[in-house]
């Protein structure tokens, strides 16, 4: 018998959900299956599967006993109906665009959204004849106004990478049911731990598991959740079709960096809130963009939507991209790459990274300026951290 979790605190649940005890050797850790394919008992039984009259698996790509108990713990943190994960976060985003969107059909978007996804969007699915308008959808009032009678999504991330603005979720959902559109919301950057989008009226989340979720920096992942049945039984058959799967091993993997996703998370966040104020007061700092700060301009919305302030902070040096870069070429324990979420601190220069393809006009426009650095903050002794800061703030 599984665990019941129904008014389980979030570290029993993000512990032991989808737990299901191994009848036939009793395993606590779950078993990696590493099968492309099952063996029917007969004929009819294969017939069954595939009618869905008896439930079985039939094929990996399609359902896998390891890929599930990743998706049903995932979707249980969520509070969704199911969940389908991908091989990638991008995976999960293109399923979700590919699910809800076709000729002549609109998107409304974050300006400021992973590179990626905005790519894909203006550069491929845009071949296919699907529209879209990227948008500051911290301002509903540009939402509302971007709102088109073709519009079937609603295409939000929040907070967004790497600006750190924020996007009402429930004002959001509101807007999409009354325009007849579904509402999508990556959750990359908080989790499931600081942040429930279906609970505040959105209709799909997803995330890119590859960050806080899976948590090490070892595995690339994705993940949808949805809050219904009709709209998980839309996502499924599409990825399912389409194949941008995961994998059991690569499943295996995510679950065994999930079950400390709550310790991480908890950890980030309190090194980041004092690594803010840190900043914040520093004559070496022009501006500094974290939720946890009073200065953040949606400071009430992140107490209202949000159950903590995650770990993601950019900022702005004196001096510029110059200075941003000794910066960058001199901080010792956060490492110069691209991704977030990890235990360890990673720093980037999104302008030249990870947003480099976004024509420069748009770019700036979205927030996303020549001197944002943006920082991931780990599990480090925040004392360190603050050292190591301050030894490359004073080359400047
Ligand atoms: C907010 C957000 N969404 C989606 C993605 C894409 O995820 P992946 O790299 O796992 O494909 C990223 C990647 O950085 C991201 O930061």
């Amino acid at each position: 018998m599984s665990l019941d979790l129904k008014g389980k605190g979030i570290n029993t649940r993000v512990t032991h959900a989808g737990e299901n005890p191994d009848s036939v050797h009793g395993s606590v850790g779950v078993p990696i299956y590493q099968t492309s394919t099952f063996k029917f008992r007969d004929a009819d039984h294969g017939a069954r599967c595939f009618s869905g009259d008896e439930k079985g698996y039939i094929y990996t790509r399609i359902g896998n006993p390891t890929i599930n108990t990743f998706e049903e713990a995932v979707t249980e943190l969520e509070h969704g109906f199911g969940g389908i994960a991908t091989a990638s976060g991008m995976a999960a985003v293109t399923a979700a665009y590919m699910t809800y969107l076709g000729a002549g059909s609109h998107m409304v978007g974050t300006d400021a959204v992973y590179g990626s996804s905005r790519m894909v969007m203006e550069n491929d699915f845009s071949r296919f004849g699907a529209e879209y308008s990227f948008v500051d959808t911290a301002n509903l009032d540009e939402v509302r106004k971007a709102m088109r009678p073709n519009t079937k999504l609603l295409y939000i991330e929040t907070p967004a990478n790497p600006t750190i603005k924020l996007t009402d979720i429930a004002a959001c959902a509101e807007i999409a049911h009354e325009h007849g559109a579904v509402l999508v919301v990556d959750n990359t950057f908080m989790s499931p731990i600081l942040q429930n989008p279906l609970t505040l009226g959105a209709d799909i989340v997803l995330h890119s598991i590859t960050k806080f979720i899976n948590g090490h920096t070892d595995v690339v992942g994705g993940v949808l959740i949805a809050k219904t049945e009709e709209e998980f039984n839309r996502l499924k058959a599409v990825i399912n079709n389409t194949g941008g799967t995961m994998d059991p091993h690569q499943s295996w993997l995510v679950l065994r960096g999930m079950r400390t996703l709550s310790l991480r998370v908890q950890r980030g966040e309190e090194n980041a809130q004092k690594l803010a104020e840190y900043l914040e007061a520093h004559s070496k700092i022009e501006w500094v963009r974290y939720p946890g700060l009073q200065s953040h301009p949606q400071h009430d919305l992140a107490k209202r939507q949000m159950k903590g302030f995650g770990s993601m902070i950019s900022f702005g040096v004196v001096g510029g991209v110059e200075s941003g870069k000794t910066v960058l070429n001199n901080v010792k324990i956060p490492q110069l790459a691209v991704s977030l979420g990890g235990y360890e601190s990673l720093i980037q220069h999104p302008a030249s990274m990870t947003h480099h393809n976004i024509p420069e006009a748009e770019r700036i426009e979205a927030g996303i300026t020549d001197g944002l650095m943006r920082l991931s903050v780990g599990t480090e002794d925040v004392e360190d951290l603050q050292a190591d800061l301050e030894q490359a703030l004073a080359l400047i």
